[in-house]
């Protein structure tokens, strides 16, 4: 689809978070899954979801003449996804790591403690590391120089890792009850539960601009 065409009901989700820059924080908004369980109509997920169609769809429709928020030449595009996705995780995962350790032994008698979040984070720590890397060494550079339709197998292995960080986002929204830290709450906890939900909305965007506009360019099929 392109910028300032007319959103339709049939339209799957994953399609108009490709093509409209901005889609995705209204699908976030409303809860519903662009990265991983996009590839349905809008207009089924917003039934699904028992949300008001019209007043979604004038909500994407009035998006739809901005310009897109990251580049749209491949070479720029990637360089955009390393700066702001795979530096800014390098840089606050481990500080949320940190954090994460604090609160669980400060609070460890609170009821509403997140026992096991430090651990997840450092997990996720590990795991996004590596993967980051395999597209930095292996992905990314097989792409600048123009290999479309010969990374089919390292862009599925990335497809795969996808799903694994999805796991790991559900699990993140759950321990932390959706971000929401009880009530009363130190500063830690809530600077904790606050670094988390922008840690899930970058990695789902990352994921975003990888899964439904970087990879289809190279995939033969
Ligand atoms: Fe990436
Ligand atoms: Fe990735």
């Amino acid at each position: 689809m392109e910028q300032n065409q007319a959103i339709h009901p049939d339209m799957h989700v994953g399609e108009i978070a490709a093509a409209l820059a901005g889609a995705t924080a209204i699908f976030r908004k409303h809860k519903i899954d662009f990265c991983c369980g996009g590839n349905v109509p809008i207009g089924e997920a917003l039934a699904k979801k028992n949300l008001d169609a019209g007043l979604v769809l004038g909500e994407l429709q009035a998006l739809a003449a901005k310009p897109p928020e990251a580049p749209s030449e491949t070479i720029a595009l990637i360089e955009h996804i390393i700066r702001r996705y795979h530096d800014v995780h390098r840089s606050e995962l481990p500080e949320l790591v940190k954090l994460a350790k604090r609160v669980e032994a400060v609070h460890r008698d609170h009821a509403d403690v997140p026992a096991g979040l430090a651990d997840i984070l450092e997990t996720a720590l590990e795991d996004l590391g590596d993967h980051m890397q395999k597209e930095e060494l292996i992905l990314f550079p097989a792409m600048r120089g123009g290999m479309v339709g010969m990374v089919d197998g390292p862009i599925s292995a990335m497809r795969e890792d996808h799903d694994d960080h999805a796991l790991t986002i559900r699990a993140l929204q759950e321990i932390t009850h959706g971000y929401q830290p009880p009530a009363g709450a130190c500063r830690s906890w809530q600077a904790l539960y606050r670094g988390v939900d922008k840690l899930v909305t970058d990695l789902t965007e990352h994921m975003h601009l990888e899964n439904n506009v970087l990879f289809p360019r190279f995939e033969s099929r």
